[in-house]
Parts: C-alpha cells; structure tokens; sequence
C-alpha cells in the first residue's frame, strides 16, 4: 500500500512541473503547525523543499506553545488572504470544524498534518498512525521495565488528537502487564518546554519509586531527562518518547534516553505542498482520485515510524542525513 502511494506522489510531482505556466499568479499554500520546536523546523523544511521544486509560494506559521485561538485566527488571515491551499495541524480537532469547514466551501482545499481532525471535512490526513505508534512506544517500554513498574505520563496535549491517540495506544500496551502501574493523572504542559520540565521535576520528587517516563511529544523525553539527571536518577529512571530531534539524538547516545518513535515529519510538510500545489494546478476531485482510500472511505497518508535506540542510532542518524536533516 505504501509503495502505491508514494508511486502516486511522484506522477503528481512529475504533474506539478509540467504545469507550469509562467504568466500564472503563483500558487500560495499555507502550512499549519502547533508550537515552536526543532520538531516543527523539519517540517518547515520539508514545506520549502517541495516549495521551491513546485515554485509555489508557501508559508509556514507555529504559535509559540500550543494556542488554539492563534491557530483558528492564523486560518481565518490565510482565507481572508485567498490562499490557495491549507495543510494544517490542530491543537483542537472540535475547536478548527468551523473554520476548515468554511474554507472548504469556499473552494480552498484543506488537509491535515501531523494530528488529524476527521469531522472537519478536510481531504486528507498526512502523518503518523499515533495510535500504532504509542502501542509501539508502549511495547518498547514493557521491553524495558522488564514487564513490572512505575510510569509517568508527560504531554503536550489533551485535545489535540495524535496525543490522546499515542495515550491510548500506549497504555492498552501496558495493560497486557498487570505490575506495571500507570500514575494518574497525565501530566499536561501545553508545549510549553519549562512547564513540561517542572512538571517532571514534581513527578519524581511526589513519587520516589518512580521507573519511568513516557514522553509523548518532542520536548516531553529531554525535559523528563532533565528532571532525571538533575536528581541523579540515569539509568534508574528510563525514558521512552517520542521523536528523534538532535536533542534527543544526544541524549540517546549519552544513556538519558532508552528509545525514541521517530516520526517523519519532513515528509508531512514535503507531502502537504506536493497535494496542496497539485490540487491548485489539476483539480482537488483529480488528485484525490488517484489517492488510494481505506475501507471507511478515508485517504490517510501513514508516513510511518523508526524505533531508535543506542543500538541503532548510527544506522539511523545516516537516514536523517539522507533526508537533509542536520546535526
Ligand atoms: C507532535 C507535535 C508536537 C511536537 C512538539 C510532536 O511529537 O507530533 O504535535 O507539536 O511534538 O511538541
């Protein structure tokens, strides 16, 4: 299914530069993240890759930590400005419904990123399957714990979809282990790096037996690894998060981390533009049309996940190079 979809990707790569015309207005398209992070930069520079070899114009905006207002706003502007295209990552799937869906009627096509909103209306989703990928996470953890322990949860979210989706799937891994003890409730930082830090701090010093922490967005493993090396606790307190940032990358290779669900997000700001741009040139309804759906009548575009730990991290860090991601 992969190969089909990324065989499909390439015929409209190849579709968006023959279209060109050079006395066109130049496409505009609008690329929606959450919160100011390295995490979000990969993705911008996935945007502007795909950008410059489509020659469309396209911007890249993230609140500074997770603001549903700022986005809804940041929207509107991009409606008001009569952009072409919006691939977007909501904080809050309920909160974006209305405005996605008055972009959507008034003929600007609109797809998800990252974290999905189903009841939007919107075309697509391109990112990570979260539920899959926190069962993955959670799998690695009960690997780690050897079956038996203390996990703390740590999120950026608790509306935002792809969060609550790693939660679950994480957490219906760890119910196959009845010694392993989950500490309620979730602890919430709204991507705010000092918040999630603090609240990391307070987890350990609350439960002193604590094995391990459960890192679901990108800041959420260093800022746990912060807390655990300033109490002295590598190596006692184990760390399981997601993404693959150079943060994490060294702290992986320092021991602080034991594994990371790397998501690939540069493809999820490369395949936005590709779509988006496409739609703008040959048709929303044509482009759709060759996107495969599942058996719920959904196209999803599944950009799949790596497992890093110590053991593979040189294999993998060769991939991130291949992908123009620097260290
Ligand atoms: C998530 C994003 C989040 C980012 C930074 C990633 O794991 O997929 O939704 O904004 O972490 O916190």
């Amino acid at each position: 299914m992969r190969s089909k979809i990324l065989w499909t990707l390439f015929i409209l790569c190849l579709v968006s530069s023959f279209g060109l015309n050079a006395n066109a207005k130049k496409i505009s398209i609008g690329v929606l993240g959450k919160s100011v992070h390295p995490y979000w930069d990969v993705v911008e520079k996935g945007m502007k890759d795909a950008a410059e070899k489509l020659d469309v114009d396209a911007t890249f905006y993230v609140p500074q930590s997770e603001d549903i207002a700022k986005q809804i706003e940041t929207l509107e502007i991009w409606i008001a400005m009569g952009i072409d295209g919006i691939s977007f990552a909501p904080s809050d799937p309920d909160a974006v419904v209305g405005v996605i869906k008055k972009a959507m009627n008034m003929g600007i096509p609109c797809i998800s990123n990252d974290t999905d909103a189903p009841k939007s209306g919107r075309l697509c989703y391109i990112g990570t399957d979260n539920y899959t990928a926190g069962k993955i996470a959670g799998d690695k953890m009960v690997e780690i714990l050897n079956g038996k322990g203390k996990v703390a949860i740590c999120t950026g979210s608790l509306t935002a979809m792809n969060s609550l989706e790693r939660i679950e799937g994480f957490k219906a891994a760890l119910s196959q282990s009845p010694d392993i003890v989950i500490v309620e409730p979730v602890l919430v930082d709204y991507e705010d790096t000092a918040r999630a830090v603090e609240l990391a701090e307070t987890a350990l010093l609350d439960n002193p037996d604590l094995d391990a922490f459960f890192g679901v967005y990108a800041f959420n493993g260093p800022s746990a690894a912060k807390a655990v090396k300033t109490a002295g606790k590598v190596g006692k307190v184990r760390i399981v998060c997601f993404d693959t940032t150079n943060e994490h990358i060294s702290l992986i290779e320092e021991g602080v981390i034991d594994a990371a669900v790397g998501q690939k997000q540069y493809f999820m700001g490369y395949l936005s533009v590709v779509l988006l741009a496409n739609m703008a040139r040959v048709g929303v309804e044509n482009v759709m049309m060759l996107l495969p759906k599942n058996e719920e009548g959904d196209t999803i575009i599944d950009t799949g996940v790596d497992v890093v730990t110590k053991d593979n991290l040189k294999d993998y860090i060769k991939l991130l190079e291949k992908w123009g991601v620097k260290r």
